[in-house]
């Protein structure tokens, strides 16, 4: 059993709101509407779902399950719990990819907290009226993130993108050192309906700016929401879009994105709960409230916002062409404008915060539990690895090399590996009737039956199918791409580097830990 002072929940709806903090991010506002457009609105809403019922929500039932169980035995890190389920020697450091894929994707993920940021600030100054064509957007969006070469990011001295990143370091930092109750779960019980607001607001105006350009009467309300949602191309339209398998990749790729689950942060944030506070409805709830967050304002906004103004040719770009360029020219269209760009960036940055919160508390939990490191020197150590990585991130800035590279094979391929690794260990190892015992003490909440079934059979076979089709589709290009670019090269090296790191700490962990077991017999 690790010893210490255990950090715990204030209260079951700080929990709540904390892991649905976590689950709201970006990934809400900015990825699933970019991809929603891309595969087509309504069709890409079938692989979606059924990756919710089963990849997503079966793994968010295991992950609070398997969290507990671990707390219970003393542990809150992904490491320590493995070992809690699998009494194997080897099975902390299965754990690894628990730490990593948190903490890398925090490296990047940051940045992109920092541009929302800056571009709230720059609204609320009114420093964001750059006319009503696209280019001066795209212009101000590349030089504010340094697209066109590496450094740029950092040759223009002390400005404001690079206040902004510091900002954020420092409040990240802080909150997390300020603890679990008194850190992210207060961020979270102030920020998630300061967030949902801001949204509600963002939302009520686009639904009601009616045919903002009585010259073009066919963009309209009702029209932008027909082209998100609508089926194109009618029932041979929907088949043909259904056998797209690219589409069922990104579909499931995005549910652990936004849910969070997969990545050992649930793990880590319901180890904290204790033994008989109930899982079964917070977890649903969780859920429940990304996904509103997700189809209902992300999906409501973004692209019929851009509709409106732009027609269909507005609507393309990917997500940071559709988030950082094309919205600020909608603002640009629309009254009161700078207000709305305010609040709308305002909210991704909430939004942004309360998920890079969670990638760090996984990383830190461990540190305290499995090196006897005092909050100071863990968060002084996490802080010291992810600022050369984030360091990487930005001086690799041209097209956002390092970024897409991070994102790709620790933000998308360990993600597969771990979600794999955590269905077989709640299904085979520690068993779906323990599981089962486990989620059902002090539930809210009936599970139903074929979540056991569904969690044994269909989601490790899903998971498994996917992730094949995926490696043969994009990973012959990621590949290519370690080979030809030395900026891909360097920021793997770095990441293969923290991997190799958190594997000397998960053995000494693993020493320290056997030592407090012996001396306890
Ligand atoms: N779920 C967050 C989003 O939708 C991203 C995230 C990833 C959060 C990993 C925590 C861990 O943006």
């Amino acid at each position: 059993m690790a010893s210490g002072k255990k950090d715990s929940w204030g209260s079951s709806l700080g929990v709540i709101l904390a892991v649905t903090g976590s689950a709201v991010g970006l990934g809400n506002f900015l990825r699933f509407p970019g991809l929603a457009a891309k595969y087509g609105g309504g069709s890409f809403l079938v692989p979606y779902f059924l990756a919710l019922l089963l990849l997503g929500l079966p793994i968010a039932w295991s992950e609070w399950a398997m969290g507990r169980f671990g707390g219970q035995h003393g542990y809150n890190s992904c490491p320590g719990i493995f070992r809690s389920i699998w009494k194997h020697r080897l099975s902390p450091y299965f754990g690894v990819l628990g730490l990593l894929v948190p903490v890398v994707i925090y490296m990047y993920y940051l940045w992109i907290e920092s541009w929302c940021l800056g571009y709230a600030w720059k609204y609320l100054t009114g420093q964001m009226n750059l006319g009503i064509d696209q280019a001066p957007y795209r212009e101000h969006f590349s030089s504010f993130v340094g697209l066109h070469a590496d450094g740029d990011f950092l040759s223009h001295g002390f400005n404001l993108p690079v206040i902004c990143l510091l900002v954020c370091v420092f409040l990240n930092f802080y909150f997390i050192y300020r603890g679990l109750s008194g850190g992210i779960e207060k961020v979270c019980l102030w920020g998630m309906p300061l967030l949902v607001l801001c949204a509600l607001i963002v939302l009520g105006r686009v639904l009601t700016l009616g045919t903002p350009d009585p010259t073009h009467p066919e963009l309209n309300v009702l029209a932008g929401l027909a082209y998100m949602w609508d089926i194109r191309g009618g029932l041979s339209g929907f088949m043909k879009s259904l056998s797209n398998a690219e589409m069922w990749m990104a579909a499931a790729g995005q549910i652990f994105f936004t849910l969070s689950v997969g990545f050992g942060v649930v793990l880590n944030y319901s180890s904290y709960l204790k033994k008989r506070d109930d899982i079964a409805l917070s977890s649903t709830t969780a859920v429940a409230g990304n996904e509103f967050c997700e189809v209902s304002l992300g999906g409501l906004i973004t692209i019929p916002a851009a509709f409106l103004f732009l027609g269909a040719a507005g609507t393309v770009g990917g997500t940071f062409g559709l988030g950082f360029q094309t919205l600020p020219l909608v603002f640009a269209h629309m009254p009161a404008g700078q207000l709305f760009g305010f609040l709308w960036f305002f909210l991704l940055f909430i939004a942004a915060i309360t998920s890079s919160l969670s990638m760090l508390q996984p990383a830190i939990a461990f540190m305290e539990e499995g090196l006897d490191l005092d909050r100071r020197g863990s968060v002084s150590l996490l802080g010291f690895i992810t600022i050369i990585g984030t360091g990487l991130v930005i001086w690799f800035s041209k097209d956002l090399a390092a970024l897409d590279a991070m994102d790709f094979w620790v933000g998308s391929f360990c993600i597969f590996v771990l979600a794999t690794i955590q269905t077989l260990l709640y299904s085979w190892v520690l068993g779906v009737k323990r599981g089962r015992a486990e989620l059902e003490r002090g539930a809210l909440l009936p599970i139903p039956r074929i979540f056991d079934f569904i969690i044994r059979y269909i989601s490790p076979a899903y998971l498994l199918g996917v992730f094949a089709v995926w490696l043969h589709q994009k990973g012959a290009e990621n590949l290519a791409a370690i080979r030809t670019q030395p900026s891909v090269r360097i920021a793997l090296l770095f990441v293969a580097a923290v991997l190799i790191l958190f594997l000397l700490l998960i053995a000494r962990a693993v020493r320290v830990w056997r030592a407090r077991e012996g001396s306890k017999t």
